[in-house]
């Protein structure tokens, strides 16, 4: 048996904010932000949050995949932003959805959020524990990343992306890879809160994302291409086999990168960083979800993901979809 991806939805918060809008508050341009990144709107909350955001992407899956939610076992939410420290992101979705069966918890593993969630539902249903499961990426960066910061700010988005997979004799997950590496964790971090416990003097009241943009590039750059091309031969397949190829939507300069190293063309690498940024953990749901409603992905179609980022941490997947 497989653990498939049998329905998927996202929510993006309804404000849109361009480069030029961008332009208009910090000292950058449309120019240096698109021909850098790719990037040329994203989405930032207003009324929205996390939660909201996540339970409105488990809604449209659920519809998706045609499943209730008495039938949802497991919750899971990747997410470095979530609303609470307690409770869980993951709890409040199943609150809101009413899946009173399920066992519920978030899992923060950065930008690869959803696909370390992805393969922990898949060892729970691979074990016989659990049969349905909702996983889930979502992201508020825009309330972690420093708005003094150019370098950042401009990077990344709000959204929610979700997927519910279940057990399938035919088609399913093929071959999984992830890593860790806690030794680079400085280049790319977000402090928690500052302890304000009186035995400990702090001036430091709200701390941000901070991030050595090159080496995050030089990581992502060697450690995808080399993590996707380990888990296609783990499937029995070549890079020429699969579909597409659904990325952490980090930057267009990144994902080309993978497309040259892969020898693959670029056509087979959907994109949704135009329109939303970077949204770390959400990124890969929300385009798995734009690429199911655009009628991309057939059942059967090979498609290889991959996510990265903070920790630092990788993760890659194939899939018969
Ligand atoms: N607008 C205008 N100028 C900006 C700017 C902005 N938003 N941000 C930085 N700059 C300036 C810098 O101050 C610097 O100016 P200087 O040369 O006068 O000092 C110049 O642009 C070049 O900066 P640099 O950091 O060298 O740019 P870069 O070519 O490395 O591109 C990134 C920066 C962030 C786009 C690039 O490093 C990158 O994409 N890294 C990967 C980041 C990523 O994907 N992270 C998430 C992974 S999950």
């Amino acid at each position: 048996m497989k653990t498939r991806i049998i329905g998927t939805g996202s929510c993006l918060p309804k404000t849109v904010v361009t480069n030029e809008d961008l332009s208009k508050i910090m000292d950058t341009s449309d120019e240096w932000i698109s021909s850098r990144t790719g990037i040329r709107e994203r989405h930032l909350v207003k009324e929205e949050t996390t939660a909201s955001m996540s339970i409105e992407a488990a809604r449209r899956a659920m519809e998706d995949a045609g499943v209730t939610a008495q039938e949802i076992d497991l919750i899971i939410v990747g997410t470095l932003s979530g609303d609470y420290v307690t409770p869980a992101c993951a709890c409040e979705v199943q609150a809101a959805i009413g899946a009173s069966r399920a066992v519920a918890f978030d899992i923060n593993a950065a930008c690869s959020g959803f696909m370390f969630a992805l393969n922990i539902a898949n060892a729970y249903i691979q074990a016989g524990l659990y049969k349905t499961a909702l996983i889930l990426g979502a992201e508020t960066l825009s309330k972690v990343v420093d708005w003094q910061d150019r370098s950042t700010c401009v990077l990344f988005g709000d959204g929610a992306g979700a997927a519910v997979v279940r057990g399938d004799e035919q088609y399913g997950l093929l071959a999984f890879d992830q890593g860790s590496d806690g030794t680079k964790g400085d280049v790319l971090a977000c402090p928690g809160r500052t302890n304000n416990n009186p035995l400990v003097q702090t001036d430091e009241t709200l701390r941000y994302v901070h991030m050595d943009g090159q080496e995050v590039y030089k990581f992502a750059v060697t450690t995808v291409p080399a993590s996707l091309q380990k888990t296609i031969e783990a499937a029995g397949l070549t890079p020429a086999d699969v579909d597409y190829f659904a990325l952490h939507q980090a930057n267009i300069r990144i994902i080309q990168s993978v497309s040259k190293r892969l020898h693959i063309t670029e056509d087979k690498f959907p994109i949704s960083l135009d329109h939303c940024g970077n949204i770390s953990a959400a990124s890969v749901p929300i385009l798995l979800d734009e690429m199911n409603r655009k009628g991309l992905l057939k059942p059967g179609m090979k498609v290889a993901m991959s996510g990265f980022g903070g920790g630092l941490t990788w993760a890659s997947a194939v899939v018969e979809w």
